[in-house]
């Protein structure tokens, strides 16, 4: 049950502050020891994080800003403005990558595979992400999950010497929940049962 109630609680937090009352290193240590235990096909383990807080993360969300701007103009950027000073505001962003080389490699090692492990690839670190995601909230945190890449992919490698090879996949902004959002409203059950069941 505790466990069920882990899932339920976890949701997409955009209220976020700075004052998450543990340390950088803790926040790293639980994203590394996540990484460890994510599945992965043939465990080739190509899921990357990169964890940015302080100057780094203010840095991130700055590029994004700017790249949007250069994309659609100040005045179109106004509406995402405050979107983005939200997730400025928390306390860190972590960046998730796949080591597309890794992928390659496998591919050349299991030809038979090969057209499925691009696929598995991204499951595989949406696997990462979720577990991390319920790892925050497992430390009373919150995060949401963001996706201004390709856009800013550049940029990111130059200013954090991000590996060539490595691509963005998404950005996790975390921090306090100051606001929770309001309870999830659910259309329908996403189960399908065979009629063959008990
Ligand atoms: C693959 C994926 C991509 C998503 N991309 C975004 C995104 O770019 N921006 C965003 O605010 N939320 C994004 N979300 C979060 C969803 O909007 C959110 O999970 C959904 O509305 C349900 O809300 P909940 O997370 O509170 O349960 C994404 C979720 C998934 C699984």
């Amino acid at each position: 049950m505790e466990f069920m109630q882990a899932l339920i609680q976890r949701r997409s937090e955009y209220s976020l502050d700075p004052n998450i009352g543990v340390s950088f290193q803790t926040i790293v240590d639980m994203v590394a020891d996540v990484a460890v235990h994510v599945p992965s096909p043939y465990n080739v383990q190509s899921h990357r994080a990169l964890v940015l807080s302080g100057e780094d993360h203010g840095d991130l969300w700055n590029i994004v800003r700017e790249s949007l701007v250069e994309k659609i103009g100040e005045e179109r950027f106004e509406s995402s403005r405050s979107r983005i000073d939200s997730f400025a505001a928390a306390a860190g962003t972590v960046l998730y990558f796949i080591d597309d080389p890794s992928v390659d490699l496998l591919c050349e090692q299991q030809p038979s595979y090969a057209s499925n492990f691009p696929t598995w690839a991204e499951q595989s670190c949406g696997m990462f992400q979720y577990a991390v995601w319920m790892a925050f909230g497992d430390m009373g945190l919150g995060a949401n999950l963001q996706h201004y890449n390709p856009l800013i992919d550049s940029r990111v490698r130059e200013r954090f010497g991000v590996p060539e090879g490595y691509r963005l996949v998404s950005q996790m902004p975390f921090g306090r929940i100051v606001d929770p959002v309001p309870p999830r409203t659910t259309l329908d059950r996403g189960v399908l049962v065979s009629s063959s069941c008990w």
